[in-house]
């Protein structure tokens, strides 16, 4: 029998989830499970490149760690763990950052649209991100990386990085390829739809947090940025409405002709409802699952404990062999 393919994604410890994480990357990592091998991790070691609050930190972690599982990843058919549980991933890091160039990190977008945000702390660890985030991947051998298309520089970064340990030290390292979804990989502000939806933005209502209530979600809709025309369709020009028809698209299944049809004769204010009830109703099922998990503090240790475990089983090895390879002595 064919052997199944790794998968490998993270998210950063944001405590809840926007709908553009859920959209790009979460809401499809629970599906892959059946077919693929895959390993899961909330990302608490690239979090500290920005300045946290170190209570709020360990807080949004446990709860990020919660809220993947109330999105359905299932801790007996996924790893899911947490990143600094995992010390390969530093080890792994190091090796590979003499694997990278200044120059291709200095070209990162993120690094730069986060050091123009971050004046006063453009630290060596925002700069070196994208090679911890290679060694996140690499460290099992992934051979898909399921991310939306913000990820997609880094994910060709940790490609190059990979190829070029590969010629230094020979093959060894599975060169990872993007899964990016055709619909959704890029959610939009719903106050900027230009720019991505992001949980940074200063304006709450351009940013739906997954975690926000039925009232909530619907008056963010209600407010959000379309165009001066009435008509419900996907054209170009037409961001804050395409935007749209792509959220319900996914929550409802309705292509976008449907939607169309649906809303023929309809202003934007009916669609914009229809498009927060859709939402809140389609998150219904994560708040509820997320509330019951985080009351659980035992059960979430058992399981972030073994994900560890079985993180540090797969990478352990791989960062062994790897030691070796590039002539450190062996200590066993
Ligand atoms: P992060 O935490 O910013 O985002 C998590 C995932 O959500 C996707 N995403 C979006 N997708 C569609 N529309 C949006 N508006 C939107 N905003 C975010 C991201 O593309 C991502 O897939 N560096 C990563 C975390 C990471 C990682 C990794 C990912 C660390 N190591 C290894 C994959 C593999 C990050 O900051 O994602």
């Amino acid at each position: 029998m064919e052997e199944k393919k790794v998968i490998f994604s993270g998210i950063q410890p944001t405590g809840t989830f926007t709908l553009g994480n859920y959209l790009g990357a979460v809401k499809n990592w629970g599906p892959l499970q059946e077919q693929y091998n895959c390993i899961y991790c909330v990302v608490d070691l690239h979090a500290i490149t920005v300045r946290q609050d170190p209570a709020k930190l360990r807080q949004n972690t446990l709860n990020s760690y919660a809220l993947l599982m109330a999105c359905g990843i299932d801790v007996e058919k996924s790893v899911l763990f947490i990143q600094s549980h995992a010390p390969t991933h530093p080890m792994l890091s190091w090796v590979l950052s003499c694997c990278t160039q200044f120059g291709e990190l200095s070209r990162m977008t993120q690094f730069k649209d986060k050091s123009q945000r971050h004046p006063d702390d453009v630290n060596a660890g925002l700069f070196t991100y994208p090679v911890l985030m290679a060694a996140d991947i690499l460290a099992y051998n992934a051979d898909l990386v399921p991310v939306g298309i913000d990820q997609k520089q880094h994910l060709e970064l940790a490609r190059n990085i990979a190829q070029r340990f590969n010629q230094r030290y020979g093959d060894y390292f599975t060169v990872p390829d993007a899964y990016i979804s055709e619909v959704g990989a890029k959610i939009m502000s719903l106050q900027e739809p230009t720019k991505k939806m992001s949980k940074s933005d200063e304006n709450p209502n351009a940013c739906i947090l997954i975690l926000d209530d039925k009232d909530t979600i619907i008056r963010k809709f209600k407010r959000a940025v379309t165009d001066s025309e009435a008509e419900v369709c996907c054209r170009e020009g037409k961001d804050g409405i395409n935007n749209l028809m792509t959220i319900y698209s996914i929550f409802t299944g309705r292509s976008f002709d449907e939607i169309t049809s649906d809303f023929a004769g309809k202003g934007y204010g009916d669609f914009k409802l229809a498009v927060g009830e859709a939402v809140a109703d389609g998150l219904e099922p994560v708040r509820t699952e997320f509330a019951r998990l985080v009351q659980d503090k035992a059960y979430l240790k058992k399981c972030y404990t073994e994900g560890a475990e079985k993180a540090l089983k797969i990478s352990s090895r791989i960062t062994s062999k790897v030691y070796h390879k590039v002539g450190f002595v062996d200590n066993r």
